[in-house]
């Protein structure tokens, strides 16, 4: 039985890989998630599985050395899912230092820790044994609007804001522990995800959010900003196949094949949820274009990001399977059904964050 090792599995992608691989492999898998459970972190996103007996959740920082040895001593990991990581643009250019602390120490920590556990005497790995970081495309910074570039996975690394900075550090670790030791591993960059119990603080979650209270949306500068929007399951399929049929050392970049700009997505956002309030909610009469407020303009916002994902697709076969406008229903589907989710994230510190982030806008 395969045991894996996934850290920040109680965040919005953490949690969706870990729900699809238990349905995928049932039994057949044991699971330790890792998370230190920052704002970010939710256990209600686990409620389902959290009484399997191969799941087991243990409550550590990733830079606690100490911590993530007693969990690579205690077990014989055959997998790491490493996403952990301060994951906000907004809150990066607000307060820098942790998303250096989390993202690049402690993604130096987990490699350290699989590389002691794993290595043999000679330099060698244990068979089988695999790492896979999970990264971002804004490594690869910003592309023109008007033009029909990609990034690719041999584009050069050019990342603008703090946390895309920080996670260009954290896969140039990566890359460098492969080099160096041919430690077992590969890197996914991939683009914007959407889905069920994404934090509402991503604009996705918190438009839906706004919107069914009447609340303004805060679009920031001229709302053409374009982003390349992929259902996380299908994300949390992605990652499953490069770490079972990728080539070991590679980096593969996974994208929606959706680009869009911001203020396209809210017109759909409004209009699905337009379509699937009933007549007599009052809601309905509350959700409408009126409400989307132009804000001032994000520091350095990065203008488009789009992904060709060419190689997972010629070399591992996956491509992304959901359409925007079937995702953006079951991701509203879902918030309708767990509307006490999310009062539970918008409660206390959510709510000082949000007057902080936009009073000022
Ligand atoms: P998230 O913010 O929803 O979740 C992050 C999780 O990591 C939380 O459960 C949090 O408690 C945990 N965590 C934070 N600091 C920790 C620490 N020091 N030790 C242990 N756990 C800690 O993030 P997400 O959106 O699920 O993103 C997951 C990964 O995917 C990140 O590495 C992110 O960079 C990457 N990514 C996300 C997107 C996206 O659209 N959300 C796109 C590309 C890449
Ligand atoms: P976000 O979900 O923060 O993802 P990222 O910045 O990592 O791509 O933002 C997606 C896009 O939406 C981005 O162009 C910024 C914009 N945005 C707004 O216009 N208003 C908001 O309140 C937020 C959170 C984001």
């Amino acid at each position: 039985m395969r045991t894996y090792l996934v850290t920040g599995g109680a965040g919005f992608i953490g949690s969706n890989y870990i729900h699809y691989m238990f349905k995928k492999y049932d039994n057949e898998i044991r699971i330790i998630n890792v998370d230190a459970l920052t704002y970010a972190g939710n256990l209600e996103n686990l409620k389902s599985v959290e009484d399997r007996e191969n799941y087991t959740f243990v409550k550590a920082d990733i830079c606690d050395r100490e911590a993530i040895e007693a969990v690579f001593a205690a077990n014989d990991i055959d997998r790491v899912v490493h996403f952990a990581a301060e994951s906000h643009v907004d809150r990066s250019i607000r307060n820098p230092e942790v998303f250096v602390r989390t993202n690049v120490l402690g993604t130096a920590v987990m490699l350290n820790c699989a590389k002691a556990a794993w290595e043999l005497p000679d330099g060698s790995f244990k068979a089988d044994k695999k790492f896979l970081h999970v990264s971002t495309d804004e490594v690869y910074g910003s592309l023109p609007e008007d033009d029909e570039a990609f990034f690719y996975e041999t584009t050069p690394y050019a990342p603008h804001s703090p946390y895309a900075a920080s996670k260009a550090s954290s896969d140039m670790l990566v890359r460098a522990y492969m080099d160096t030791y041919r430690f077992p591993a590969n890197i996914t960059n991939c683009s914007n995800n959407y889905g069920p119990y994404q934090f509402p603080e991503k604009f996705i979650p918190l438009m839906i959010n706004n919107a069914l209270q009447g609340k303004p949306l805060p679009v920031y500068g001229d709302g053409k900003n374009v982003r390349d929007w992929l259902y996380v399951e299908d994300h949390a399929k992605a990652i499953d196949m490069v770490q079972e049929q990728g080539r070991l050392f590679e980096t593969y970049n996974i994208g929606g094949h959706n680009e869009k700009q911001n203020i396209e997505i809210l017109d759909i956002i409004i209009e699905t949820l337009q379509g699937m309030l009933p007549a007599e909610d009052p809601r309905k009469a509350l959700v409408s274009r009126d409400l989307i407020t132009y804000v001032e303009d994000r520091k350095g916002h990065d203008r488009r990001y789009a992904i060709a994902p060419d190689k997972i697709k010629e070399q591992i076969g996956w491509y992304p399977e959901t359409m925007f406008k079937e995702g953006i229903k079951k991701t509203i589907a879902w918030f309708f059904e767990n509307e006490e989710w999310m009062k539970n994230a918008t409660s206390g510190d959510y709510q000082k964050y949000y007057t902080e982030m936009y009073e000022n806008k």
